[in-house]
């Protein structure tokens, strides 16, 4: 029988982590919840009411957790990491996109400790491992006429979810630590590394510059070279991924030779 660790309420014990990040700027408070909508829904609230970067909402289960466009995103109790940090980095609206790549670095870097094989990452921001979605990310953006007022990164991660206790919708194409692995991970032990990872690719990008991580991004996506599909809203288009450009669209070459810059939408790999 499947281990179903969703089923033993053990809650996250976030005073030890919250004070060995005492000297990092991200995670010195965090704002706990046993059930909520969404933790972006309350870290948004909590930014509108002056809250400073680097605090940090965390549930034990959403309701209403979001993936991007409008999705669902499946967050049972106890199993995983559904958390979201309020950033207000010094950064144009049109540069945003490079806070979410950067946290996929993060994210991807801290769950290479984790799981047997390096994930790598599905343009814009899913972490895959053996082609199946390990965990993702949700960057909403608020901007006043000076530049970026906030930035909240949510991100879920699929830890002790045994693929049995998935629903039907996501069961063929999400995967958990525990799957990959076949033991449960401390999800106090994942957060900690997270944290120390985002804190420092976040000073990255602040010091260095987009340039840095970019490559490191490059370096881990999975797709580049191959053929694939981009659905669009109202179009899908068939072409090669070679990559993203500074302001981390990605950059496709269509059937015609032609670079396309492609700034939203799904991209499938296709056989060729
Ligand atoms: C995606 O892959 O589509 C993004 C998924 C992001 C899910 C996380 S869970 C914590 C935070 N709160 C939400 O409602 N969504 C994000």
């Amino acid at each position: 029988m499947a281990l179903d660790l969703t089923a033993v309420h053990v809650p996250l014990r976030l005073e030890p982590i919250r004070a060995e990040l005492a000297v990092s700027r991200l995670g010195n408070r965090f704002h706990y919840f046993e059930q909520i909508s969404s933790t972006n829904n309350r870290a948004r609230e909590l930014a509108e009411g002056s809250a400073p970067e680097g605090e940090v909402v965390v549930a034990e289960a959403q309701s209403a957790g979001r993936g991007r466009v409008g999705r669902h995103w499946v967050s049972p109790a106890w199993a995983n990491l559904y958390l979201s940090t309020i950033l207000r980095p010094n950064l144009q609206p049109a540069e945003v996109p490079q806070i979410t790549l950067m946290a996929a670095v993060a994210l991807a870097d801290t769950l290479e400790s984790f799981v047997p094989v390096p994930p790598t990452i599905k343009w814009p921001n899913d972490i895959l491992v053996a082609g199946k979605k390990l965990a993702g990310i949700l960057t909403e953006v608020s901007c006043d006429a000076e530049g970026v007022d906030y930035v909240i990164l949510g991100m879920g991660i699929n830890l002790n979810y045994p693929e049995a206790m998935m629903p039907d919708e996501i069961r063929h194409r999400a995967t958990s630590v525990l799957q990959l692995t076949g033991r449960p991970v401390s999800r106090e032990s994942v957060l900690k590394r997270l944290i120390r990872d985002l804190d420092r690719c976040y000073g990255e990008l602040e010091d260095s510059g987009f340039a840095p991580l970019a490559a490191r991004w490059q370096a881990r996506f999975g797709l580049r070279d191959r053929r694939v599909r981009v659905e669009l809203l109202d179009q899908r288009i068939i072409g090669v991924a070679r990559g993203i450009d500074r302001d981390g669209a990605l950059l496709l070459e269509d059937e015609s030779g032609a670079r396309q810059r492609i700034v939203a939408g799904d991209v499938v790999p296709v056989e060729t």
